[in-house]
């Protein structure tokens, strides 16, 4: 039986762990080839061999890419362009965060890292892939931005600047390809908290249960995400059922943005 995104080739940025790991196997599992691509190079690769066995040689490969570097871009998408025979979809997922202290206290080299890792990428990898996404219409962009791209805190400057230009520069990309004719749609995603790695310095500093159940309390649905609950999303977005669906953005925050 076909699956969802069967015939699609992703390529997916911070696909080692976490949100984009849960993403490639979400793609995966409804038939898409997947390109992993992380600074994180064994992560990548042990994904890749993991989603290899389960759904044939050739469903995953892995590609090592600092998503700041712009010659590293261009080679890794051209790689898994070769290498999947084309590419569909591309999900903008690698992301920081990590600016604790507000905006006094936060050092302008550690701003621009974030702002860097974040937004450049996107940037980066629309300027790099859209030419490969024509040759494959419909195409899909996707942008891992997050809740805090919408709503700000105190003490997260370069994240609630990062995450809010990701949720524009979806916009401006999506209305770029309509102006051009093309059939790619571009879209950002806003989770709140879900349970990836990126909480650990939260709960090392808090203890694990704690740190959970204080971010919990912060969500009308009493509870923080799962990965797979925002790979649903990107799901949705890479698949031809979002045909008619772009510059638009999903909130997937357990009510966080209702109030
Ligand atoms: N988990 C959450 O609570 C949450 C909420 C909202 C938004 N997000 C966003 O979702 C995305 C994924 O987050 P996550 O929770 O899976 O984080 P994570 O830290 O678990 O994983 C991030 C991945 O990105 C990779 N990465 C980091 N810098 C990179 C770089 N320069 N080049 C290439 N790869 C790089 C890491 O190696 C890692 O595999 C991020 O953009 C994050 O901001 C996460």
């Amino acid at each position: 039986m076909a699956g969802r995104v069967t015939g699609k080739k992703a390529f997916i940025t911070g696909a080692a762990q976490g949100l984009g790991a849960a993403i490639a196997r979400a793609l995966a599992a409804e038939g898409a080839k997947v390109a992993l691509a992380d600074i994180n190079f064994a992560g990548a690769q042990k994904l890749a061999t993991e989603l290899n066995a389960q759904h044939g040689a050739e469903a995953a490969f892995a590609y090592e890419l600092d998503v700041t570097d712009e010659g590293q871009w261009i080679t890794a998408l051209d790689a898994a362009n070769a290498a999947m025979g084309g590419l569909s979809a591309l999900v903008n997922n690698a992301g920081i965060a990590g600016d604790k202290g507000g905006v006094e206290a936060l050092e302008f080299a550690h701003f621009k890292r974030i702002m860097s890792v974040n937004v450049d990428s996107v940037f980066l990898g629309a300027k790099y892939a859209i030419k490969y996404l024509a040759q494959n219409q419909p195409g899909s962009i996707v942008n891992i931005s997050s809740i805090a791209g919408l709503i700000a805190s105190w003490n997260t400057p370069a994240y609630n600047a990062s995450k809010a230009a990701v949720w524009l520069l979806s916009k401006n990309i999506a209305l770029y390809c309509a102006k051009k004719g093309l059939d790619i749609r571009s879209n950002s995603i806003h989770p709140t908290f879900i349970d990836t790695p990126i909480l650990d310095p939260l709960r090392a500093a808090v203890g694990k249960d704690e740190a959970e159940a204080k971010l919990a309390r912060q969500v009308p649905l009493g509870r923080i995400g799962k990965p797979e609950d925002v790979a649903m999303a990107a799901l949705y977005l890479v698949s031809d059922e979002s045909r008619f669906v772009t510059g638009a953005e999903i909130k997937v925050d357990g009510g966080i943005s209702a109030m």
